[in-house]
């Protein structure tokens, strides 16, 4: 392996930390904790094992969290309702509804409910819409973390070509619009993409964010690029019967060729709550009229 790996796993450690300091301060200044609520419908596995950590690590960095959990067969006005109560409760600074949700539950409807300055999730139109003019908004937490491990490694990115494979809400079209304001050529590839394996060999900075298991190859990569893995593929292990976790990107071959490489796990993803508690950090201090500085954090 010659790429340097890129820890997330101690980034977002020192995040939360800076968090932590600056939530206590917030705490002396406004009389009470910052608050996030966390809204859990059903039971899906891997939404319980988010929603816990997020709950844990909220408290371990001085806030309040607040938890709703709800049957799966909820009905939509019900979760409606919640969500307007979260929306005039003076203790709830950011409000997170976990994705997905149960069919008979329409996600966009639920989604606008949120006022946009509790959507700590940057999920609103009013937030993309506000990330794609260039106003202070909520920027998903995902691709939020992942620019950040990239000033973090790379320092300035202006200038540098950048392919974000994917094009989802929540990471490939809020990753792109975060690389174009740090002024980089941005290229957003998806499975329609022509000649896919020729446009990321033009990149500086591969993003993958596809959910396809360790489609972008060594050969892909153009020497000492860095690479910034979101994927996240549960797929079958060498010992029978056992799964583990790879990310979109093959790890084994790209890291002889990158010059930077997220692990997964341990790359991007630890970042995303602790994005999230940096998010509803900004929450409460705009909610409370409280000045926080921009480089604060
Ligand atoms: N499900 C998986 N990731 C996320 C996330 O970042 N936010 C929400 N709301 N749901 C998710």
């Amino acid at each position: 392996m010659t790429a340097a790996l890129i820890d997330g796993k101690a980034f977002a450690e020192s995040l939360r930390g800076r968090v932590g300091e600056l939530a206590a301060g917030f705490q002396a200044k406004a009389g009470r904790k910052a608050g996030l609520a966390v809204v859990l419908v059903g039971e899906d596995p891997a939404s319980q094992v988010y929603v816990r950590n997020k709950g844990k690590q909220t408290v371990a960095c001085g806030m309040a969290s607040f938890e709703h959990k709800l049957p799966a067969e909820t009905a939509e006005a019900d979760l409606l309702a919640l969500v307007e109560r979260l929306n005039a409760d003076p203790a709830v600074d950011g409000i997170l509804v976990q994705l997905p949700l149960p069919p008979h539950v329409d996600e966009q409807k639920v989604i606008a409910t949120i006022n946009p300055d509790k959507d700590v999730d940057g999920f609103h139109v009013v937030n993309a819409g506000r990330l794609a003019v260039g106003q202070a908004g909520f920027v998903p937490c995902t691709p939020l973390g992942c620019v950040m491990l990239l000033r973090d490694r790379l320092g300035d990115l202006a200038g540098l070509e950048a392919v974000v494979i994917g094009r989802s809400n929540i990471v490939g079209k809020p990753m792109a619009q975060l690389l174009l304001a740090q002024s980089c050529t941005v290229t957003i590839a998806h499975s329609r993409t022509r000649d896919l394996p020729g446009v990321v060999r033009r990149a500086d900075i591969v993003v993958a964010a596809a959910g396809r298991a360790e489609m972008v190859k060594a050969d892909w990569i153009k020497p000492g690029a860095t690479v910034i893995d979101v994927g996240i593929n549960r797929v079958p292990a060498a010992e029978a019967g056992k799964t583990k976790l790879v990310g979109d990107v093959d790890f084994a071959g790209v890291s002889e060729v990158a010059g930077a490489i997220t692990p997964v796990p341990g790359g991007v993803g630890p970042m995303t709550i602790a994005v999230l508690l940096r998010n509803t950090l900004v929450a409460a201090h705009r909610n409370a009229g409280l000045e926080l500085a921009a480089d604060a954090i």
